[in-house]
């Protein structure tokens, strides 16, 4: 057992995640899922993640964005938490630019019901310089695989459901390098499940009583899977955890 010793304090939080070597992915491109959770696992209060996150999280969340080509969502998280054009601040975005990259990643949202609200800033808003990725599978409804095409890029990956590795290999095979899930729960359930998760960053808010929603669902019959923590950081009572792809630990570990 170690006592965390003496800290260093950071100029820039995001220094340490902008320096991970991410050119080794297990699959196709690198995947790291951020979530936060309560003291007790919980990932929502009153089904909105707004109240869990605290500000340092909140800022670090957005920044996060910088390091990735495509931020995949499951659509309920995008039904429940309305998302935008994922923005950058200037000189982050100039960065990228200076990378060769686009200024901001591009959304991908994962949908069999394509039940998405084709009007909101995810599609519509005149800052996308990039339409976003819908990704569904050959059973979704014709017509409303109709209308997603008019409002984003979309990808088929599966037959009844999205298989998250086709999905994967799908964005990869459109230059993404880097995939950062944002969630919600049952989509970074059955990412892990597949065996596709890089890395992860686990954000403990310090409070307790949320919503029973585990940050990740494991679906049925899904094997463990291990980690290796890789970084620690705090700010005031918030505490920052950075794993990647290790071994499930032995009983003797
Ligand atoms: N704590 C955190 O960091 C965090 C992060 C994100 C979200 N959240 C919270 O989590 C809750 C939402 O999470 P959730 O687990 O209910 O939903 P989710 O993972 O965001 O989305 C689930 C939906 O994604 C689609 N989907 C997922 N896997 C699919 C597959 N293999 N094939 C086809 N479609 C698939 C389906 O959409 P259709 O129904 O359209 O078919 C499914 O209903 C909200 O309360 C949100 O606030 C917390």
């Amino acid at each position: 057992m170690d006592v965390l010793g003496p800290t260093t304090r950071l100029d820039d939080p995001l220094a340490p995640y902008l320096a991970v070597d991410r050119s080794r992915p297990a699959g196709p491109c690198w995947v790291l899922a951020n979530m936060v959770g309560g003291l007790d696992g919980s990932a929502a209060i009153g089904g909105r993640v707004a109240a869990l996150s605290t500000k340092p999280d909140a800022a670090l969340f957005l920044a996060m964005r910088t390091v990735a080509d495509v931020v995949l969502v499951g659509a309920e998280t995008i039904r429940r938490e309305g998302y935008g054009p994922l923005l950058l601040p200037k000189v982050r975005a100039q960065a990228r630019r200076d990378a060769g990259k686009p200024s901001s990643p591009r959304l991908a949202v994962v949908s069999r019901s394509l039940d998405l609200d084709w009007a909101g800033r995810a599609f519509t808003d005149p800052a996308l310089d990039q339409p976003p990725y819908v990704i569904t599978c050959a059973a979704a409804d014709p017509q409303r695989l109709a209308r997603a095409r008019e409002a984003a890029e979309v990808v088929v990956a599966g037959d009844e459901r999205v298989e998250p590795g086709l999905a994967l290999q799908e964005l990869a095979t459109r230059g993404a390098s880097v995939v950062l899930t944002e969630g919600g729960p049952t989509l970074l359930g059955e990412i892990v499940a597949g065996g596709h998760l890089d890395e992860l960053l686990l954000t403990l808010s310090p409070l307790m009583g949320g919503d029973p929603l585990p940050v990740a669902i494991a679906p049925t019959g899904a094997p463990l899977s291990g980690f290796a923590l890789r970084t620690v950081l705090a700010e005031g009572n918030t505490l920052f955890l950075r794993y990647e792809r290790g071994e499930v630990p032995s009983h003797e570990q």
